[in-house]
C-alpha cells in the first residue's frame, strides 16, 4: 500500500507519474537512464497546444525517455504583465502529456525553482537586447535562469524548443554553449491553425473580434517572406510589412515588425544567408508573436 504521502506528491490515478521535487525527478531519470534509455526534454508552462505536443511527439520520435516540465516561472513575467492570470489547467496538462506518451511530467514549486535566499541570475547577452529584449525587460534572464536550473534537475540529453520562439531559442542555445550544458538543443517548426495562426496558450484571451483581428501579424509575415522570396532587399520587406500590417484592421500596437540576420538577430548584410521575419503586436490586452525564416535566393544584387 502507498503512504498517504506518495499519493500527494504522485497522482495514482494516472499513468504518468509527476515529479515535484528535486529528488523525485533526479531519481525517475535515472532509473530510466540505468534501463539505457536517452533522456528527451521539453520545457512548458503549461496550457498545453498542439504547438507543445509537437514538441513532444519529436522528442518521442527519438525513442527517449521524455520529461515535460510544467512551470509558470515568475521571473521572466515584468511586474504588469499576466503572471497572475496565465492559464494553469493543470489536470488537463497531465492528461495531454499522458496521452502524448510522455513519460514523466515535473511539475516544480516555486521554492524548488527559487530556494530561500534565491540571487543568482543568469544574465543573457547581446542576442536578447533587441526584439522582445526591450519590451519584457528582465524576461529573457528570467527565462535563462529557469532553463538553466531545469537542465542542472532534468540532465537530458537533448530538450526541445519550439522555433515561433526563434528569439528565445536562439539564447538557449547560446547559452547552452557558453555554460557547456551536454544537452542537444532541438528547434521544432512553429504549429499554426489552418489560417495560419501560430498556436500560444495567449491566444485563449483572444475574443472572436480579436482572434480574427490576430491574423493580421501572419499576414504581414507572409507578405515579407513573399517581397524576400521575389529578390528584395530586406528593408524593402520591413516596409511590406508594415504596408500589410496597416489595413484593413491593425493591430492596437506594434512592438516591433523587423527583418534580420536569423543567426545573430543584427540588420542583415551582405553577408546574411537567412533572414527572420518577426513581429509583436498587441491585440486588446493580448501581447502576440510570430516569425518566419526565409532562405535568401543564393544570387542577389
Ligand atoms: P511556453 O510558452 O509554454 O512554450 C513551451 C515551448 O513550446 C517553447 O519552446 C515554445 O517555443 C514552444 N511553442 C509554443 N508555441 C508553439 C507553436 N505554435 N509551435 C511549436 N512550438 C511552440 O517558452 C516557454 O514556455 C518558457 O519560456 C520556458 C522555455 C518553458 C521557460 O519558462
Amino acid at each position: 500500500m502507498n503512504s498517504m504521502h506518495e499519493t500527494t506528491e504522485f497522482d495514482l490515478q494516472s499513468r504518468l507519474p509527476v515529479a515535484r521535487t528535486p529528488e523525485q525527478v533526479r531519481k525517475k531519470v535515472a532509473e530510466a537512464r540505468a534501463k539505457g534509455h536517452i533522456i528527451g526534454f521539453v520545457p512548458t508552462m503549461g496550457a498545453l497546444h498542439a504547438g507543445h505536443l509537437s514538441l513532444i511527439e519529436h522528442a518521442k520520435r527519438r525513442d527517449a525517455f521524455v520529461v515535460v516540465s510544467i512551470y509558470v516561472n515568475p521571473t521572466q513575467f515584468a511586474p504588469h504583465e499576466d503572471l497572475s492570470s496565465y492559464p494553469r489547467p493543470f489536470a488537463d496538462d497531465h492528461r495531454k502529456c499522458a496521452d502524448a506518451g510522455v513519460d514523466l511530467v515535473f511539475a516544480p514549486t516555486d521554492e524548488t525553482m527559487y530556494p530561500p535566499g534565491d540571487e543568482t541570475r543568469v544574465q543573457p547577452g547581446a542576442l536578447a537586447t533587441g526584439l522582445c529584449g526591450p519590451h519584457r525587460p528582465g524576461h529573457f534572464e528570467g527565462v535563462c535562469t529557469v532553463v538553466a536550473r531545469l537542465f542542472n534537475l532534468v540532465a537530458p540529453d537533448f530538450a526541445c524548443f519550439g522555433q515561433k520562439d526563434a528569439q528565445q531559442a536562439l539564447i538557449i542555445k547560446r547559452m547552452v554553449t557558453d555554460l557547456q550544458y551536454p544537452i542537444e538543443i532541438v528547434v521544432c517548426p512553429t504549429l499554426r491553425e489552418p489560417d495560419g495562426l501560430a498556436l500560444s496558450s495567449r491566444n485563449a484571451y483572444l475574443s472572436a473580434d480579436e482572434r480574427t483581428r490576430a491574423l493580421c501579424l501572419y499576414r504581414a509575415l507572409s507578405a515579407g517572406r513573399e517581397s524576400l522570396l521575389t529578390g528584395n532587399a530586406a528593408e524593402r520587406a520591413a516596409t511590406v510589412m508594415h504596408e500589410t500590417i496597416a489595413q484593413p484592421a491593425p493591430p492596437d500596437a506594434i512592438d516591433y515588425l523587423v527583418a534580420v540576420d536569423a543567426t545573430n538577430l543584427q540588420p542583415v548584410t551582405e553577408a546574411s544567408r537567412r533572414v527572420l521575419l518577426a513581429g509583436a503586436i498587441r491585440i486588446g490586452k493580448t501581447r502576440l508573436i510570430d516569425n518566419l525564416l526565409v532562405d535568401l535566393p543564393p544570387q542577389r544584387t
